[in-house]
Parts: C-alpha cells; sequence; structure tokens
C-alpha cells in the first residue's frame, strides 16, 4: 500500500458509515485522501467515526438507488476512486424486504457505476460484494470463477450487483473489480443480529447468548483491518489499470464453524401423553423451573418449555388425533421427539441442507411454538434422530 498515492485523492465511499465504511473511511483520513462519504443515515450516534473526522469529511445524507441525487454528486465531486460499500447488508433485514434490498443493492450499484461511465471521473472502483453472490456450492473453498448462484434476497442482491459490474468492465471498459468476503469482524460493527458483535455484547452485559444456526457452518472470518488493505490494494491496482474486471475473494484460508466459537442447542423435544404428569419430574425432582405453556393449533400440540441452563426440554402432548405427536406416541411411546438447532437464516440453512442431500419434511419453514420458523429434517437423514431447524420470532 501506497499512503502518497491516497494524498489529496478525491475519493467516494458509498456506505462510509457503516461497519466497513467508517472503517475504511478512517484509513482513507489517516492517508490524507479527500473523502467524500455517501450513506442513506448521516451522523448516527453508533458509528467509530469521531466529529473531528466529520470536518475532514464531505459528509451527504443520500440514498444510491436515487438516480438523480448520485448523479449530482458524482458530477460535482468527480471522485478518482470509488468504494462501493452502500448495501442492505443485514441478511434478515433483506428477508423482510426483498424488494428494498434490490433497490439499494442492485439499482444502486447500476446508478453509481453509470454515473461513472458517463462522468468517465473514476480510475478506479471497488465493489464490496461477498462470498454469498456465489449462493450454495457443494465444492468449498469457493473460487473466484464459480458460477454466481445465489437464492435468497441479499446473495441475489450480490449475484446481480457482481454481473453488472463484470458488464461494465466487459462493454465499457469501467475499471471496476468485485470483492468477496466471507464474515467480517472487528471494531465499529453494531450490527448486533451478527455473531461476534452478539457474542460480545452478551457477554459485556451477562446475557443469555443463542446461536442462531446450528453451529456446524464453516465460515471465513476476516479481520476488518486485512478487509480494508484489500479494498486499498485492489484501488491502487485498477488504477494502474491492473486487475479490472476481476473478483477477489478475501479469506484467511481457515474457515471455522460456528460451534468452534459457541455451542448452543436450541431445546430438545419430549413426546408426553400428560404434560401435568410429568411436570412434577421435571420441577420437583430436577428443581427446573417451567419457562413457558402454549398451544400450538397448527401441530396439534401444547407444549411445556423447562429451562436446562442455556437450552430448554421442550414437552409435546397432543391435543388432536391428527397431531404427529399422537401418532409418533401410538407408534414409539413416550420419550425423545426431536433435537432443535437454532439458525439465524432459516432459508439458508434449509438450502443448503438440500444441496447436501438431507431429506427436509417440511421445506417452507411454518410457525412452531414461541413464534420461532421451523422446519424437520427427516430421520434417515440424520441417523435416526429426528432434527428440528428452528429461527428465533423476530426477524433482524
Ligand atoms: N460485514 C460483513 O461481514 C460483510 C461480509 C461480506 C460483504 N459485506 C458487504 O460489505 C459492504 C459493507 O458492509 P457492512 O458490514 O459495513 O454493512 P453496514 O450495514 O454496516 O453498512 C452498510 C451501509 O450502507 C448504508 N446504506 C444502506 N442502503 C443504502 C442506500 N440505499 N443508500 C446509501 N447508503 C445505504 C447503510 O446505512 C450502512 O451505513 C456491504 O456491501 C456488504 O454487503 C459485508
Amino acid at each position: 500500500m501506497d499512503a502518497n498515492f491516497w494524498k489529496g485523492k478525491r475519493t467516494l465511499i458509498t456506505g462510509f458509515e457503516g461497519f466497513m465504511g467508517s472503517n475504511l473511511t478512517r484509513r482513507m483520513l489517516s492517508y490524507g485522501a479527500k473523502v467524500i462519504g455517501v450513506d442513506i443515515t448521516v451522523k448516527r450516534k453508533e458509528t467509530i467515526l469521531e466529529k473531528d473526522d466529520y470536518k475532514r469529511i464531505t459528509a451527504i445524507n443520500s440514498d444510491v438507488s436515487q438516480y438523480g441525487q448520485i448523479k449530482k454528486i458524482i458530477s460535482r465531486y468527480k471522485p478518482e476512486i470509488v468504494f462501493h460499500l452502500a448495501a442492505e447488508a443485514i441478511v434478515g433485514k433483506c428477508n423482510s424486504n426483498p424488494v428494498r434490498t434490490f433497490t439499494s443493492n442492485i439499482e444502486g450499484t447500476w446508478n453509481l457505476l453509470e454515473i461513472c461511465r458517463q462522468e468517465a471521473c473514476a480510475k478506479a472502483i471497488v465493489v464490496a460484494s461477498s462470498d454469498k453472490a456465489y449462493g450454495s456450492h457443494k465444492i468449498l473453498p469457493y473460487k473466484e470463477e464459480a458460477p454466481l448462484s445465489g437464492n435468497h434476497p441479499y446473495d441475489v442482491s450480490k449475484s446481480c450487483a457482481d454481473l453488472i459490474s463484470y458488464m461494465y468492465h466487459n462493454t465499457y471498459k469501467l475499471p471496476v473489480a468485485v470483492t468477496r468476503c466471507g464474515n467480517v469482524f472487528g471494531p465499529g460493527d453494531f450490527a448486533f443480529s451478527r455473531i461476534v458483535p452478539d457474542t460480545i455484547n452478551s457477554i459485556l452485559s451477562n446475557k443469555k447468548f443463542y446461536i442462531r444456526s446450528d453451529g456446524e457452518f464453516t465460515r471465513d472470518y476476516v479481520y476488518v483491518d486485512d478487509i480494508t488493505d484489500g479494498y486499498i490494494l485492489i484501488a491502487e491496482q485498477l488504477e494502474k489499470k491492473i486487475l479490472s474486471g476481476n473478483a477477489f475473494n478475501f479469506s484467511y484460508n481457515h474457515p471455522i464453524s460456528v460451534f468452534e466459537m459457541v455451542k448452543k442447542i436450541d431445546h430438545i423435544g419430549i413426546a408426553v401423553n400428560s404434560i401435568e404428569e410429568q411436570l412434577p419430574f421435571y420441577t420437583v425432582v430436577m428443581g427446573l423451573k417451567v419457562d413457558k405453556i402454549e398451544t400450538v393449533q397448527s401441530e396439534g400440540v401444547k407444549v411445556c418449555f423447562i429451562s436446562v441452563g442455556d437450552t430448554h426440554i421442550e414437552l409435546l402432548e397432543p391435543i388432536s388425533d391428527e397431531s404427529p405427536i399422537k401418532k409418533f406416541l401410538e407408534k414409539n411411546g413416550q420419550g425423545v421427539h426431536h433435537i432443535a438447532y437454532a439458525t439465524d437464516d432459516i432459508v439458508k440453512t434449509v438450502v443448503d441442507l438440500k444441496g447436501k442431500d438431507f431429506r427436509l419434511i417440511n421445506e417452507q419453514p411454518k410457525q412452531g411454538a414461541g413464534g420461532k420458523l421451523i422446519c424437520f429434517v427427516h430421520p434417515k437423514s440424520t441417523f435416526g434422530v429426528l432434527t428440528e431447524i428452528c429461527q428465533k420470532a423476530e426477524l433482524h
């Protein structure tokens, strides 16, 4: 990296107040670049940017999906380098609002690239993408040439933005490169639905921590400074007319599973003839506490959650003859019915499982106890144990 390269460089950073944007902005300021920061929220409370930083940034509150606004900014400031990080980047939010995801992440990208094409000022454009742009593949780790086949709103938005970036290079020779990272961690990430901030926050505030996947998925975790280094290096090379039209995976090549960081089973389901009859065993003999009792009409069961440390036992009592629990009891008698693993993205988990040839009982998540979204994996695929995947009620 060449700090001199950046002195006085007009550098546009979209999403500059976000986690990665704010880290990149601080680095650019330390190199003496003239930062034009665009973000849909400006001067938020939670950011690592300080008051003095704002004195040195041209901070613009703008939406990348608004062509007219971005056109004005680029025509006026004529950036020499563009880092495009603005995006709806929280998977849960993307699932809740796919259209907003597409306008921010896809339309935002084409607006920016199209305006850069018209203005012909930028000598380097780095587009922040994600390894999720690859979708789900059986062959891992992903290679840059792997097909882009996202399946869910965030993933698809990134697959599309990447293809659009390639197109602007191929057809218009725009100096654009794409970066694809796994999980990034470091200071300035205030998205507490992400595993690293969530874990740290739970530890600091002495709160229960919930793993929102089954913990087995392996992902790369890369420190934000290393990602920033990568962005900067690519921009410097693009200016020298090298690397344009390429994509780059960023990784330590050491994927770890969530279970290597923390471990959690959401609950163990036990089929019972009568909750009332069994409850004294758990409460009086075992000294455990009942968390809640509720009825799930759609499944024809009454359920009772009993806390055991950080996890739960779920007693399941049938309330109708059609209940799957009734059928289970008739066939097997009382006993362990299933093990449930929590996930933060049930749709992705289901797709991953399908990709690995697991047999699913229900592919479409349905509502279970506590408003959770649930799917069941057939015991034939899981060595005889009926396995539930569940996602906490609120979407992030
Ligand atoms: N954090 C990660 O683990 C990770 C991994 C891979 C890729 N990425 C990608 O890197 C980029 C930055 O991610 P992040 O972790 O800093 O996310 P972030 O949510 O912290 O930052 C994104 C920023 O973009 C802004 N933004 C959203 N929609 C906008 C719009 N329409 N117009 C203008 N600004 C808008 C948000 O306000 C936010 O400040 C994103 O493109 C993301 O997809 C992040």
